[in-house]
C-alpha cells in the first residue's frame, strides 16, 4: 500500500483531493490509535496525533456529508440523552456459574462436573480449558456491521440491554472500524472496566471539584462503580472524561459459516483472532489441561492479583473446544462449559466500634478505626487505618457507622467509605486530639503537613517502643523474636528506656517477665547477641533518622564508608550523595547534632554492636545509574538480596513490577508473569550472566 507522508507539515501530495485526504487521515489515525490504546506502544508523539486529528476535523467540518460513524472524530460528541434505548440482544448474554469455594477444590469440582457430563473415565486424557481473568467491570456487546461499530449495549437482563453506543465510542481501546475481511455481522463481547490508576486520578479530580464547590459531584467507591457510572452517563461529554478500558472475551451474533462467516475450532483460536482484528485481549489468557493446571492458574493469578493494573474478582475457566462447549450446553442461563472461580473478597461491610489514635515512631498520630471483626482479603480484620485527620474528616467516619473495609494483598486494611444511609447514632465527627494520647505532650500539625505529631520525642513511651521495634526489625539489625508484645512489656516495666538498654538485658530480667519461659528468654538473649554483628546500612537505617529509609542508608554507607564520616559530614557533603536532597541532609545533620543521639551510638558500640567499615566509594561511574531493573525467578548463584545489593551499588533501582519504564528484566528459573510482561512490552531480558556483564 502506498502510504501518504502524513507527518510533513505540508501534505505530501498537495493536490490530493480532500476526500482522499480524509480517507488517508482516518486510516492513519486508526493505526496510531490502535498502537496507542491497545498495544500501549505509541508510534508518534501525542502532538502529532492531535495535529492529524484536527486536520481531519477541519475537513469534516467543511464537508459534513463525508462524516461516517467510524471516523475517529466521532468518538466524542453526540447528544445529551434523556434515557437509553432498550435493545434486544440477537443472542442472549449469559452469565457464568460462580464457584464460591475459593480453594483449589473449587476448580476440581468444575473439572469433575465437566468430565462427568462428557462421560469421561479416569484414564481418559485431561480436558483442555482456557483460563482467563474475571474482570470486575461490566459486560458489553459490541455490534459491528460491515466492519463498522454500529451499536454497543449493556447486558441488562441478558435478553434486553441498553444502547450506550455514544459512551462506548469514547473508549479509545474499542475499534470503531475493523480491518477488511471480518464477518459482515460480528458481535464481540467483553468487559468495560476502569484501570486502577485511571480510577485514582478520576477521584482526585472529583475531590478537586467538590473542594471547588461544584454541585452534584461525588467520588467513586471503586473502579467498577466508576466504570458503571461512566457507561450509564447520559451526557457523552462527561462520559469522555471518565477513562474506560476494554477486554474482549467472547462473541455474540456472527455471520454463520454457511454465509461465509468464520469457523473457529477453539475458544483460544477465537480470542487470538479477535486480537488480530484489533481488540484488546488480556495477556493472562492461558490454555490449561485438567484440574491441576486450573488450580495452578488460580494460585498464580492470586499471587499477582494486586499487581495487575485493574481489579479482578476471580478467574474464569472455559472448555476450549467449541464442539465440546456445544455438547455441554446450558442450564437455565448458565453454560455448563464455564465457571467463575472467585478469590476471597477484598471488601466487606462492618461497623466501627471506636476510633483510636496511635502514635508512631516519629510521633505521627494516626487515627485507626476499631472494627467489629470481619473476614476480608483472606484474614480477619479488626483495625483499619484512617490515615490522618483530613482523610478521617473527608470520609466522615464516626463511631457506630457501617463502613466498607478493604484489604488488598499486603496493604494495610483501610476504610473505603461510610454507608451514610445506615447511620443511626448521634456520634460526633472525629476530631484529632491536640495532646498525645500516650504521653500527654502537645500534638502539633505543622504548616503544609497532613499529620499531627506528638512533640514528646523519646519521652513518649509509644515513640520509644516504636523506635526499639524499628531497630530490631528484620531489615535493620534483626533481633529475632523481639515482637511488639515483648517490647511493650519491657518499656512499660521501665526495663528498657533506650536502644542500648536492649543489650543490657540479662536473662533474669527477661525471665522474670509475665508469660516468658526460660527457653524463650534464652532465645532472645541469643538473638540479641547475634544482632550485634551487623552492617553499616542496617545499623544506620535502624537508628530511625527521619527520611533515612533503607535505600538512603545504603547510599550513605556506600558513599562515606564509615559511620564517623557520616556523623561528621556537613550538609554540603551529605548532598553529594545520590538520593540525598536538602530535607534528608538536614534531617541527618539534626539527628547527629543532638548529643543524646551520639551518646546512643557510642553506647551501642560499647555494648559490642559492630559492622565492617569500608573506604569511601570512589565517585567513579555507576554502570546502572538511572536504570530500573526487575528481578524474577531464581538466579543460578545470586540470591535475590545479593542481586539487589549489586544493582543498587551500581546505581540502579530494583522495582517489583514490569512497565514500559523498566530498562531490564533479570530472569532466572521459573520466571513467571513478569517475564511474559517483559516480552510483551519488548523490555530486554537478561540472565544472571548478562546482569554480571552489565555490572562490569
Ligand atoms: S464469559 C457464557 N469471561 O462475568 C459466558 N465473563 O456472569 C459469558 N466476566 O457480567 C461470559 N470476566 O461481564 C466471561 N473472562 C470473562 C469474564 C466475564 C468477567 C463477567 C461478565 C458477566 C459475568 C458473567
Amino acid at each position: 500500500m502506498a502510504t501518504l507522508d502524513l507527518f510533513s507539515p505540508e501534505p505530501a501530495v498537495p493536490d490530493s483531493l480532500p476526500y482522499e485526504r480524509v480517507l488517508a487521515l482516518r486510516e492513519e489515525l486508526h493505526r496510531l490509535g490502535h498502537a496507542y490504546y491497545v498495544l500501549d506502544a505509541p508510534l508518534v508523539p501525542d502532538a502529532e496525533y492531535d495535529r492529524l486529528f484536527r486536520e481531519l476535523q477541519e475537513l469534516e467540518t467543511q464537508h459534513p456529508e463525508w462524516v461516517t460513524p467510524d471516523s475517529p472524530t466521532q468518538r466524542v460528541g453526540g447528544q445529551v440523552l434523556d434515557a437509553f434505548t432498550s435493545v434486544r440482544h440477537a443472542v442472549p448474554m449469559l452469565s457464568i456459574r460462580t464457584e464460591t469455594d475459593t480453594e483449589s477444590t473449587g476448580a476440581l469440582a468444575f473439572d469433575t462436573r465437566v468430565r462427568k457430563e462428557l462421560e469421561l473415565n479416569e484414564g481418559d486424557t485431561p480436558v483442555e480449558y482456557v483460563a482467563e481473568l474475571k474482570f470486575d467491570g461490566l459486560a458489553m456487546n459490541l455490534r459491528y456491521e460491515q466492519g463498522v461499530l454500529v451499536q454497543a449495549a449493556t447486558r441488562g437482563d441478558g435478553e434486553y440491554g441498553e444502547d450506550v453506543t455514544q459512551n462506548i465510542r469514547t473508549i479509545g481501546q474499542i475499534p470503531l472500524r475493523l480491518p477488511a475481511g471480518v464477518p459482515a455481522v460480528l458481535e464481540v463481547r467483553g468487559e468495560v472496566y476502569m484501570r486502577r490508576d485511571d480510577f485514582e486520578a478520576l477521584n482526585e479530580r472529583q475531590r478537586a471539584r467538590i473542594a471547588a464547590g461544584e454541585k452534584g459531584e461525588k467520588t467513586f467507591v471503586n473502579p467498577r462503580n466508576a466504570a458503571a457510572g461512566a457507561v450509564r452517563q447520559l451526557d457523552p461529554g462527561i462520559a469522555a472524561q471518565r477513562p474506560l478500558s476494554f477486554f474482549a472475551y467472547g462473541l455474540g451474533e456472527v455471520t454463520p459459516a454457511s454465509e461465509g462467516g468464520p469457523v473457529f475450532g477453539t475458544h483460544y483460536a477465537m480470542l487470538q483472532t479477535l486480537k488480530s482484528w484489533g481488540f484488546p485481549v488480556a495477556a493472562q489468557v492461558e490454555i490449561a489441561r485438567g484440574a491441576p493446571e486450573l488450580i495452578a492458574y488460580h494460585q498464580r493469578i492470586g499471587v499477582i492479583r494486586d499487581n495487575l493494573s485493574f481489579d479482578i474478582d476471580g478467574v474464569v475457566y472455559k472448555v476450549n473446544s467449541l464442539a465440546l462447549q456445544q455438547r455441554l450446553g446450558f442450564v437455565t442461563r448458565e453454560p455448563r462449559w464455564a465457571v467463575a472461580h472467585k478469590y476471597p473478597a477484598q471488601e466487606q461491610l462492618t461497623t466501627v466500634l471506636a476510633i483510636d489514635v496511635q502514635v508512631g515512631r516519629t510521633g505521627k498520630l494516626t487515627p485507626v478505626a476499631k472494627l467489629a471483626p470481619v473476614f476480608v482479603g483472606g484474614v480477619t480484620v479488626t483495625n483499619a487505618t484512617l490515615h490522618n485527620e483530613d482523610e478521617a474528616r473527608r470520609k466522615d467516619v464516626r463511631v457506630g457507622d457501617t463502613v466498607i473495609v478493604r484489604r488488598a494483598g499486603d496493604v494495610i486494611p483501610e476504610v473505603v467509605s461510610v454507608l451514610l444511609e445506615k447511620r443511626a447514632g448521634e456520634a460526633p465527627p472525629f476530631t484529632m486530639p491536640r495532646i498525645c494520647p500516650v504521653c500527654q505532650s502537645a500534638a502539633v500539625r505543622e504548616e503544609g503537613e497532613a499529620d499531627y505529631r506528638c512533640t514528646g520525642g523519646l519521652f513518649c513511651s509509644a515513640q520509644r517502643k516504636q523506635a526499639i521495634l524499628h531497630f530490631a526489625q528484620r531489615r535493620a539489625v534483626e533481633v529475632e523474636g523481639l515482637g511488639d508484645k515483648l517490647v511493650e512489656q519491657l518499656v512499660d516495666a521501665n526495663v528498657i528506656r533506650n536502644l542500648p538498654d536492649l543489650y543490657r538485658l540479662g536473662l533474669s530480667a527477661l525471665a522474670s517477665l509475665d508469660r516468658m519461659a526460660d527457653k524463650s528468654a534464652q532465645n532472645i538473649v541469643d538473638a540479641l547477641e547475634k544482632s550485634k554483628q551487623t552492617t553499616l546500612p542496617r545499623f544506620l537505617f535502624g537508628l530511625g533518622i527521619r527520611h533515612v529509609g533503607e535505600a538512603t542508608a545504603k547510599e550513605l554507607a556506600r558513599h562515606f564508608g564509615t559511620l564517623d564520616a557520616i556523623m561528621d559530614a556537613d550538609e554540603e557533603a551529605l548532598l553529594a550523595v545520590s538520593d540525598v536532597g536538602p530535607i534528608v541532609a538536614q534531617s541527618i545533620r539534626t539527628f547527629f547534632d543532638q548529643a543524646h543521639n551520639r551518646e546512643v551510638v557510642e553506647q551501642l558500640r560499647a555494648c559490642g554492636v559492630t559492622w565492617p567499615e569500608g573506604a569511601p566509594a570512589d565517585a567513579g561511574p555507576k554502570p546502572l545509574a538511572g536504570k530500573t531493573l526487575v528481578l524474577t525467578g531464581t538466579l543460578p548463584t545470586l540470591g535475590r538480596d545479593a542481586a539487589k545489593d549489586l544493582i543498587e551499588a551500581a546505581g540502579g533501582k530494583v522495582s517489583g513490577s514490569v512497565s514500559k519504564k523498566t530498562h531490564y528484566v533479570v530472569a532466572g528459573a521459573e520466571a513467571g508473569s513478569k517475564l511474559d510482561k517483559a516480552n510483551e512490552l519488548g523490555v530486554p531480558v537478561l540472565d544472571e550472566a548478562g546482569l554480571l556483564e552489565l555490572l562490569k
